[in-house]
């Protein structure tokens, strides 16, 4: 059947505003394949500007990177497209991942965290959150593998708040245990709330977010003997801590040869230093058998993760920077966040501004200082009643050199001085 005259009409008018439209876009190059290179150096500046005074959040911004991307343009692997999709310790059909490298990062973190190489199974994520995204789902399968009762999950109200979502997306019942002004979680609160009926998924905050506490984990191991739930998974979200902590005489606070817990998730681009989101995930390969395998025939029937498509690069620039820092580099580095911490807390304390820091922690928290220091320093605000009302925190990553922490103090004085205020704690 031929159109009516006025349909006809019609299309002819809808063509024509969209060539117009199309136009329009050419014209300003969005579909053109001419890249506007000014707008993107433009675009760079800005970010290596902001990068000099972005101390408020847990981002080691000396990446580093350059001799890896010179390799991988001499490489040319920016030519084919890997994807770590599958279990990296089961070799499966597609054979383009870097999954060697992948197991050679879990092997050189396994004894740092107390595992044994013959126990562990382990990747590398997309970040600290999605590490708590395996820890919480394989700990929450095994729970119900073992006792056919849906468990419940308990954190600290201070802890971060990936957990509290991924409670919601993985419809887990959650219970909050409040926090000390410290930010830590109150063991006598955590004693009350444990239901020894119902299986518990325990989430141990190691390093909160905003005042770098560390859960008592030899105290929530006591209460947990003490009550005996009838199952128990002990997850540690060591996001931040989980990076610096090995390489301190503090390392057994992330060793589960001293405390002992299930699995762990640690952001790689806060401690380690990377150009994007990545981190750690280590647990034991009889943790990851208790998870639903739903055979996945196309794919060797071998992929446990939640993600299917899985970042290749990241694992191959967690492998190069392992190789490049070491332990002794990382050590190094450790040492100097700390001491540059204790640094920043003590040049507070001179001037007399309210300044708190938790142990082991590189996390320095402080009374809020007026807007222009937020906003020039990126400093994360946070509200405490028991400490005064308005706080920020400056997390002395190793780009947070001795000069930009005595700019930020000696702006907070010149700031104390127009207000004529002296000491207030
Ligand atoms: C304690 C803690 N857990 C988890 C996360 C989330 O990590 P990511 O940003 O790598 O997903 C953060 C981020 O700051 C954190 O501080």
């Amino acid at each position: 059947m031929g159109k009516k005259p006025e349909n006809k009409v019609l299309t002819i008018i809808q063509a024509a505003v969209c060539v117009f439209i199309l136009n329009i876009f050419c014209s300003f190059g969005v579909f053109s394949g001419e890249i506007p290179v000014e707008r993107l150096n433009k675009f760079a500046k800005q970010m290596h500007e902001l990068q000099k005074r972005m101390v408020g959040y847990p981002v080691n911004q000396n990446t580093d990177l350059k001799e890896f991307y010179e390799w991988y343009l001499s490489s040319k692997l920016y030519e084919v497209s890997m994807n770590n999709v599958g279990d990296p310790q089961k070799p499966g059909i597609i054979g383009m991942n870097t999954h060697e490298f992948e197991n050679e990062v879990v092997d050189f973190f396994a004894p740092l965290y107390g595992f044994s190489k013959g126990e562990v199974w382990g990747i590398v994520t997309m970040s600290g959150t999605d590490g708590n995204s395996h820890g919480m789902y394989f700990g929450a399968r095994q729970l119900f593998a073992q006792t056919k009762i849906q468990p419940v999950c308990y954190v600290s109200e201070e802890a971060h708040y990936s957990i509290k979502r991924l409670a919601d997306v993985q419809n887990l019942e959650l219970k909050l245990i409040k926090a000390d002004a410290t930010g830590k979680m109150i063991v006598s609160e955590f004693e009350k709330a444990l239901d020894p009926s119902r299986p518990a998924l325990v989430v141990i905050a190691m390093g909160t977010t905003f005042k770098g506490a560390i859960d008592n984990q030899a105290e929530i191991d006591a209460v947990i003997r003490k009550k005996k739930p009838i199952a128990v998974y002990r997850h540690v979200d060591a996001a931040l801590f989980g990076g610096y902590l090995p390489f301190t005489e503090y390392g057994n606070f992330v060793n589960r040869k001293t405390v002992y817990f299930d699995s762990i998730a640690v952001s790689g681009h806060k401690f380690f230093g990377f150009d994007e989101p990545m981190g750690i995930f280590l647990t034991t390969k009889s943790t990851v058998n208790q998870t639903n395998p739903f055979n996945v025939a196309y794919l060797n029937q071998a992929v446990p993760t939640i993600t299917c498509s899985r970042n290749a690069l990241s694992a191959l620039k967690f492998w190069w920077k392992i190789k490049k820092t070491g332990i002794r580099g990382f050590e190094e580095q450790a040492k100097m966040i700390i001491s540059n911490s204790e640094y920043l807390e003590k040049e507070l304390k001179k001037i007399n501004w309210p300044v708190w820091r938790g142990e082991h922690s590189n996390t320095v928290y402080f009374k809020r200082p007026d807007k222009a220091v937020i906003e020039k320093y990126g400093l994360a605000p946070e509200f405490d009643a028991r400490l005064g009302g308005n706080l920020a925190h400056i997390v002395v990553m190793q780009n947070v050199s001795r000069e930009v922490i005595d700019g930020i103090v000696s702006e907070i004085k010149v700031q104390m001085s127009e207000r004529g205020l002296s000491a207030q704690r």
